[in-house]
């Protein structure tokens, strides 16, 4: 079947090609401007050739990277490209029990979700560990089940006993889960956001986050956490379409969360895979890579330039297939990584962050030396954000942070 067009139609068919174009590319220039100013590949479209010159002559020969040129803030210039002589540090869950002056803000706000959903409240537990250690980056005090909270499901936190939801255990409760979250009850995360924001040093930087849709779904269908997850393997193998629901669900959200994180000021986002380790390598790359792979798609797809952290604790051997699914800028390793293993699959693609034993920080002495020393020579000489393998926990004495630090930082 063949179609000649004639010259006068043809010139009409450009030029509506053309002026669509035009809108295009205004219309994304006007609409990303805050985010796009910020970054290298995110600069506005009519600077990019000569960004993309510059970023030549910065090329670092070492790492085989287009380096951008620094932005003040080491953990950021990490996630860019740029290996630091000393490393920047932060630590997960560093907002929390073990700070007496967190116990004290806490039993002031009641309930753990007050806590995070009062602005004021959540930028204050927020910036104590800043200002008591000086990490080089703060993460927002929050959780990631304030996500199944807004999709309007039951979420209560039991002292002692860690998060209560109503189970969304079979695909009859799983065709009552709303589609959106109220976005509205997550306005008090971006305002601590944006109070932490003002009052942080320009040094240090300041991360956002979401759980990836497996970890936040094993809470959603178990109602609470279970050492191995088997309610939401189960669901995963019993009833894969209303379990993919709920993933999906999760995938939408996530990324409009993200978004707003970055917006209210955000400088990196981590996605905490904390169950991905439950998972046999199938379903690990179908209920942990790919929905993180759409999250982090669909955060680029609006600010191009995020820099995102994945931590699919436990993933081991499958972390460089998760690093080359995902698009992620770094990833969070547990203390169970093999050192020459991580250094040659993932270290040479992304940034490294970890991965020092929480247990050993609750030793300290000449044992905590040494293994800040492992992690030191093991990740120091490839790009390398010092933190833990998983959260602190809430015995670890204060003076051994401040003997981690003192070591890291020479
Ligand atoms: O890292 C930080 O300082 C930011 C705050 C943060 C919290 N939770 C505060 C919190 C972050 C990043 C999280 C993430 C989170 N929440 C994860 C993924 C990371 C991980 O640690 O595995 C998970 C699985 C949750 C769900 C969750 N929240 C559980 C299982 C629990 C109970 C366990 C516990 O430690 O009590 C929580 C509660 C929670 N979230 C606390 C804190 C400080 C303790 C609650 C309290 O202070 O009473």
């Amino acid at each position: 079947m063949g179609f000649a067009i004639g010259g006068e139609r043809l010139a009409w068919i450009v030029g509506v090609l053309v002026v669509r174009r035009g809108v295009e590319f205004l219309s994304h220039e006007i609409l990303h401007w805050p985010i796009n100013v910020a970054a290298c590949r995110g600069v506005p479209l009519f600077r990019l050739a000569r960004r993309e010159r510059r970023c030549i002559r910065n090329r670092n020969l070492s790492q085989g990277s287009f380096v951008p040129p620094s932005s003040a803030k080491p953990f950021v210039d990490v996630l860019s490209g740029q290996r630091q002589a000393v490393p920047p540090v932060w630590m997960m869950r560093q907002a929390g029990r073990y700070l007496p002056e967190y116990r004290e803000v806490r039993a002031k706000a009641g309930g753990f979700l007050d806590l995070c959903f009062t602005p004021e409240l959540a930028a204050e537990v927020t910036l104590q560990p800043i200002r008591r250690f000086g990490f080089d980056a703060a993460i927002i005090f929050s959780d990631i089940l304030v996500i199944p909270y807004a999709l309007g499901r039951s979420v209560r936190f039991e002292i002692g006993e860690g998060p209560r939801l109503e189970p969304l255990d079979d695909p009859d409760k799983v065709k009552t889960l709303s589609p959106r979250a109220d976005f509205g009850m997550l306005e008090p995360v971006f305002e601590a956001l944006r109070i932490v924001r003002r009052a942080l040093d320009p040094k240090t930087a300041l991360i956002g986050f979401c759980g990836a849709p497996w970890t936040v779904a094993t809470y959603m269908v178990a109602g609470q956490g279970t050492p191995d997850q088997a309610p939401a393997r189960m669901m995963a193998y019993r009833h894969p379409e209303a379990f993919a629901k709920i993933i999906d669900t999760l995938v939408g959200n996530s990324v409009d969360y993200l978004l707003g994180q970055l917006a209210a000021g955000a400088d990196a986002l981590q996605i905490f895979d904390t169950w991905a380790g439950v998972l046999p390598p199938a379903e690990f790359a179908r209920w942990s890579v790919e929905p993180t792979r759409r999250i982090v798609e669909g955060v680029r797809a609006k600010a191009p330039d995020a820099k995102i952290i994945g931590f699919p604790r436990g993933a081991g051997a499958l972390l460089p297939g998760y690093v080359e699914a995902t698009g992620v800028n770094a990833v969070s390793i547990d203390w169970t990584a093999e050192p020459a293993f991580i250094r040659e699959r993932v270290q040479s693609r992304v940034a490294v962050q970890g991965n020092l034993d929480p247990l050993v920080l609750i030793t300290g002495g000449d044992a905590l030396e040494r293994a800040v020393d492992e992690v030191l020579a093991n990740f120091g000489q490839g790009r390398l954000i010092f933190n833990l393998g998983h959260g602190i926990q809430p015995e670890t004495p204060i003076a051994h942070v401040e003997q981690m630090l003192k070591r890291v930082r020479g």
